[in-house]
């Protein structure tokens, strides 16, 4: 084998030996940004539930509702919408007002759902 073929063939082998995730893909929520107002992060939670986001676990004496914070409970509704429609061109934005993570952010009985 010539030293040039090594040459292109010895990156390939290393970059395929990598481990890649089953899917290929890496899991995301999606959540509030913090540094939006508390205007618009409401304008963009009312309009994700009433776009396809499932806000039932926000609810008083729901999984989520604590802690009651608008800026949890827009993380909430942010990563249900963005969950249920990633598939069908969905993005995480908002307006802005949304942030992809990388960290679960799950907490106790309230779980952030992930949708492969
Ligand atoms: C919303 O979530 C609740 C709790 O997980 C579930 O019982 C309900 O069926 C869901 N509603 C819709 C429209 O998916």
């Amino acid at each position: 084998m010539s030293s040039t073929l090594l040459m292109i063939l010895l990156p390939l082998i290393i970059l395929s030996s990598i481990p890649q995730e089953s899917d290929g893909q890496l899991e995301e929520w999606c959540i509030a940004d913090e540094q939006t107002p508390d205007e618009d992060l409401q304008k963009a939670v009312d309009w994700a539930c009433g776009n396809g986001a499932n806000c039932s676990k926000i609810q008083v004496n729901q999984p989520c509702y604590l802690p009651n914070t608008l800026k949890d409970h827009a993380s909430f509704a942010f990563n249900s919408y963005f969950q249920k429609l990633k598939h069908k061109g969905a993005s995480c934005y908002f307006a802005a007002a949304a942030i992809v993570t990388a960290l679960d952010p799950s907490h106790g009985s309230c779980k952030f759902e992930y949708l492969p």
